[in-house]
Parts: C-alpha cells; structure tokens; sequence
C-alpha cells in the first residue's frame, strides 16, 4: 500500500512536472508572439492591402470654436496628435483641411483600420477633444477594400500589366478629392462577362492618368448607402479635371445614380498642421 502511494506520487510529480512545462512553453510562446492587434499599423501596408476598413468623416466646425481661447485652440493640435499617437497600434489616421474649399466641412479624417470597430472607438474619443466637440459631422463614408474584381491577370491581362506598370510621378501631392459613387440596379443585373467589359471601358482612359493621380477604392454596398468610395491624390488638379471629363463619356457613367454628391476637395497636411489652420 505505502509503495504503491509513494509510486503514485511518484507518477503524479511527473505528471506535474510535465504539465508545468507544457504551460511554461505555451506562456513563452505566447510572449513571443506579437499579439494581433498591438503594432501591426505599417502605413505602405495598409494602404495596399484588401479587407482594410476606411471611415471618412468631415467636420463642420461650430461658431462657438471660435469662442474657445485661442491658447486652448492651439493646443487642440497637440491634443490630438496625442490622440493619434494613443490609437496608433489600432488605425492610421490622415486629417485633411477643406475650410476654404467647401461649403459644408472644414477638415475631414479618413482612417484605415483592419478593425472597423478601432475606427469607432478612434472616431468616438475624437469627439470628446475640443476641437471634436466644436464640431458637427456632415457627413460619413464607410467602406472596405476588395483585391480587383475586373481588371485582374486573368481576365484583363494587357489592362492589368499597364495597371501596374504605370507609377505615380512628380512631387508629393498637395490635394484630396473623394468621391462617393452609387450604381443603379440595372449595372448589377448585368452579366459578369458586360461588366467587365463596361470596366475595361472605364480603364483604357484612366491609365494615362496614373502617372499624375494616385487612386484608392473602397466598396462600401451593404456598409453604407453607396456602393463605392473613390479616393484620390494629386498634385495637378487640371489633369484631374480632365479625367473625370474623359469618365463622364464612358458608357459606365449611364448606370451611377451618384457620383460625387458631395465631391469633397481638400488639402493634404499634416494632422498638427491642419489643426494649426483651423485655430489661426
Ligand atoms: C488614374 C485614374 C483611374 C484609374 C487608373 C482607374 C482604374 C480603375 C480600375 C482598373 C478599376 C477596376 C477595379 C477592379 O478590377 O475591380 C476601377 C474601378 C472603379 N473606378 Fe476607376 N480608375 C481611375 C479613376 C477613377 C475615377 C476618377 C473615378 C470616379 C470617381 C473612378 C471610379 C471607379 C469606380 C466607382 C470603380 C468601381 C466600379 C465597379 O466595381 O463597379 N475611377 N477603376
């Protein structure tokens, strides 16, 4: 009896032993292991890959924003770089100035987030700074980005290699347009095959413009009550006034229902900077 306890101790120690060590390898594993959602914000990464949520709100500022001391006004920037700084592991934020450029926004955010949720959460304590709570919303787009539907290797293959063959050139540019789009019902009843041709239309046109205009897609049909949200960057806006009237005459241009509505332009600045002109 008493050998047979002191073996069963004996196995049970080992038991323990083994049991500890599987933990102890488990626990190390799972601190070598970046946790999923911490430090995983690369902005050339985010920015080129699908399943990436974008959420852009423009801002209206209040009359009363300019009641607020103009010391705290200036400090507003700070304040939200800080804020950006404390959510950077979650969404990449980029701030535009559009006071002075439109009629119903000042400035407006876009964030990029793999989680949709972390741009809420972003978006919500931006509300609470002082420039957030001096400003009204008017307007919001929700959107997700999709790898290519028509134009790909396969089923467009010289309209793809001229894709990605084509780079931007010139210096940094200095302006955003975006640009919401919805399409009728009679676009989506058409077959795969008369899309994809309607979306080859739409591309020979557009490739010249790749070396002046950089794009960005988001589809939002189900997320929002558009069906895509169209972003761009450029630092000639005369080209870009010449591809939109070369879009115009695509036969795809019949099926959009809206198009712009509002097309908000915008500068690009720096978060701190676009803060600063709002609080001169
Ligand atoms: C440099 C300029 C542009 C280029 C190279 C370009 C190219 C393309 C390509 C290749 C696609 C197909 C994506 C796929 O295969 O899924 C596409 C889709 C689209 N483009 Fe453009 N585009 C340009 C400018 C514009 C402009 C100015 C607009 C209008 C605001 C626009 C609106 C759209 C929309 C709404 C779609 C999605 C259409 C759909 O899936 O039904 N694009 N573009």
């Amino acid at each position: 009896m008493r050998r047979l306890s002191i073996r069963n101790l004996q196995v049970s120690l080992v038991t323990g032993i083994i049991a500890a060590m599987v933990i102890m390898q488990t626990a190390s594993v799972a601190v070598q292991q970046p946790a999923t959602d911490a430090t995983m914000i690369e902005r050339s990464k985010i920015l080129s890959q699908p399943g990436v949520f974008g959420v852009f709100t423009m801002f209206k500022l209040k009359p009363e924003w300019n009641k607020v001391p103009a010391t705290e006004r200036m400090d507003s920037a700070a304040e939200v770089a800080k804020l950006i700084e404390k959510h950077k592991d979650n969404v990449l934020v980029d701030l535009y100035l559009t006071r002075g450029l439109e009629t119903n926004s000042d400035f407006f955010f876009r964030i990029n987030a793999y989680d949709l949720a972390k741009a809420q959460t972003f978006m919500r304590e931006f509300r609470s700074t002082t420039i957030g709570k001096n400003a009204d919303i008017s307007d919001t787009l929700v959107g997700v980005t999709k790898p290519l539907n028509y134009i790909t290797k396969d089923k467009s293959p010289d309209l793809n290699a001229g894709l990605s063959s084509a780079t931007y050139i010139g210096d940094a540019p200095r302006y955003v347009i975006v640009i919401p789009v919805k399409k009728s019902a009679e676009w989506w009843n058409l077959t795969f095959e008369q899309r994809l041709k309607e979306m080859e239309t739409h591309t020979v046109p557009t490739l010249p413009y790749l070396v002046n205009v950089k794009r960005k897609l988001y589809h939002s049909t189900g997320l929002d009550d558009i069906d895509f949200i169209t972003y761009f960057e450029t630092n000639d806006l005369i080209a870009f006034n010449n591809l939109l009237i070369s879009l115009a005459s695509v036969p795809e241009n019949k099926y959009h229902v809206r198009w712009g509505n509002p097309t908000t332009l915008g500068t690009i600045l720096s978060p701190e900077n676009v803060i600063k002109a709002l609080s001169e």
